[in-house]
């Protein structure tokens, strides 16, 4: 079934609000129900009955489309629509009663990402972007903030869940924290770029992160003006995802690269 990108995104914000509302219901005495990747990868109850939800939902509405989610994998449809769901992005957030957490809901066409809604229930915030017709908050058009240097530049970033993988990540964040404003740990990918798209950081980076929790966020921040990028400038995704306004990419992009900040480790 065709569909415009505006119609793909309102269905995702549909979705994606109706899934915040249930894990935001549930949020109080949440606890984990499994482990994924590493003992700190955890799954909580709300983690999958999100994703069932959304993923019903989707196939309601739109028989034939189909679905990869964080939970439960991918399925096979008979059309060129995809979706790519995060039904809690920030599952750690969540689990301690934080507030930085997210429902990521992207929509494929024929491979390319074409609508994307992050909605983030505790703060509120509906973020919202279709291809080529830009980036929204609650609908109020996003533009990014104009670039800062290096050194004035709040930058956020996230780490891994293998051991061996954060402290490689730790190792680049000290040769990167004397170089920067300050540096911010969300905890949640899919809000950490929302934020860059927002101003409410100047720049984002992390290594292994997967597609859906980036999928939705990084159209939003593309969608606001912001590139972003694996750090050798092909589609991110296991290799370090950089988001930054043009200028600053390229000095922070020097900077990682001369780390070997995808390489080591
Ligand atoms: C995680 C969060 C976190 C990031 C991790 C992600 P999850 O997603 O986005 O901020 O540092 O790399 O895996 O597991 O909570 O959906």
């Amino acid at each position: 079934v065709a569909a415009r990108p505006e119609e793909l995104l309102a269905l995702a914000v549909d979705v994606a609000g109706e899934a915040g509302r249930l894990a935001l219901e549930n949020q109080d005495g949440i606890d984990v129900l499994d482990t994924k990747s590493s003992p700190t990868d955890v799954v909580t109850e709300m983690d999958r009955r999100c994703e069932e939800t959304i993923r019903e939902r989707l196939l309601r509405e739109r028989p034939g489309d189909s679905v990869l989610g964080e939970e439960s994998g991918s399925d096979s449809g008979t059309n060129s629509v995809r979706w790519i769901v995060d039904p809690i992005d920030g599952t750690v957030n969540y689990l301690y009663g934080r507030e930085d957490w997210a429902v990521s809901v992207a929509a494929e066409v024929a491979g390319d990402v074409v609508a994307g809604a992050v909605v983030v229930p505790r703060h509120g915030d509906v973020y919202t972007a279709a291809r080529g017709a830009g980036a929204a908050c609650n609908g109020q058009p996003l533009r990014a903030a104009r670039p800062v240097r290096l050194d004035r530049a709040l930058v956020a970033t996230g780490f891994g869940y293998s051991a061996a993988r954060r402290a490689q990540q730790a190792e680049v964040l000290r040769a990167v924290l004397p170089q920067v404003r300050d540096i911010r740990r969300g905890g949640a990918a899919a809000v950490d770029l929302c934020s860059v798209a927002r101003g409410r950081a100047d720049a984002y980076y992390e290594r292994g992160l997967k597609y859906w929790d980036w999928a939705a966020a990084a159209l939003v921040a593309r969608e606001a003006g912001v590139r972003v990028e694996g750090l050798h400038h092909a589609p991110p995704d296991s290799e370090l995802l950089l988001a930054a306004p043009h200028d600053l990419f390229e000095e922070l992009h020097d900077l990682l690269a001369s780390l070997g900040a995808d390489t080591t480790g």
